[in-house]
């Protein structure tokens, strides 16, 4: 199953693909940890994303697609994978599209999680991700078992940089931007079911499961 989930920022990307990639035992592949484990060991890439990461922009096509077709290459991709946080502009999804195409696959199936702007705003101002394993908490709906630990690794918990009022809001502008086109591209393709992203973790998870089974 090679899979993509499409939603805002907040919507519950992260949080879901970490409970399908587990259940599923397929690879999940986030481009905004990609970017962050770049910048973090500071090398070219990290040092670029960095830029417009700071400032809710999205980062240049060219990098990210280079980043992600030859992640997805890697051999724990070739049982599936789950893609989240790309493709994010209609450049992007073609290039994926083309990409997969010249080694005879296709991505089978969309899942765009929908969830309302005042609701992203509410998640995203209560964050928190583990600095060693980035699994995303909530100091309200999720918190941890033990303040500041992830439950998973014992890893610190810490607040991301761009979860800041002003740069939550123009990622979302971003997003209903350059993003909400791939509605379309992937529901024209056949390849899109849209899954209500509001109420619980568990039984957004579940439907998810359902669809992709
Ligand atoms: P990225 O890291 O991908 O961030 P994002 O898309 O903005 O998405 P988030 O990680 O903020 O949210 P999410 O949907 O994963 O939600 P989560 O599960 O954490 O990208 C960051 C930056 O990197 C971009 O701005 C851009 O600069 C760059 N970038 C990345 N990909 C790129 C690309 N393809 N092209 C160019 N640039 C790119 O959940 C959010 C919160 O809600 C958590 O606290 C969680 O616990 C809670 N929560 C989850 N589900 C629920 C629920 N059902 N009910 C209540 N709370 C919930």
């Amino acid at each position: 199953m090679r899979s993509v989930l499409l939603g805002a920022p907040g919507s519950g990307k992260g949080t879901q693909a970490g409970i399908i990639s587990e259940k599923l035992g397929i690879s999940h592949i986030a481009s905004g940890d990609l970017f962050r484990e770049a910048a973090s060991r500071g090398d070219d890439v990290g040092n670029q994303a960095k830029t417009y990461m700071e400032k809710g922009l999205l980062v240049p096509d060219e990098i990210t697609i280079r980043m992600i077709l030859e992640r997805i290459g890697a051999p724990d991709c070739t049982k599936g994978f789950i893609l989240d946080g790309f493709p994010r502009t209609l450049e992007q999804a073609k290039a994926l599209d083309i990409a997969m195409a010249e080694k005879g696959e296709a991505i089978d199936l969309v899942l765009y999680i929908k969830v309302g702007t005042e609701e992203l705003v509410r998640r995203l101002s209560g964050r928190f991700i583990c600095q060693s394993c980035q699994t995303p908490y909530h100091i309200v709906s999720s918190p941890s078992k033990v303040e500041g630990k992830c439950d998973k690794c014992d890893g610190e918990l810490y607040q991301r940089a761009d979860d800041v009022p002003d740069t939550v809001r123009k990622r979302i502008d971003v997003y209903l931007d350059k993003t909400t086109p791939l509605i379309d591209y992937y529901s024209e393709a056949g390849k899109l079911i849209e899954i209500n992203g509001e109420g619980e973790i568990d039984g957004i998870g579940e439907s998810l499961i359902k669809a992709l089974s």
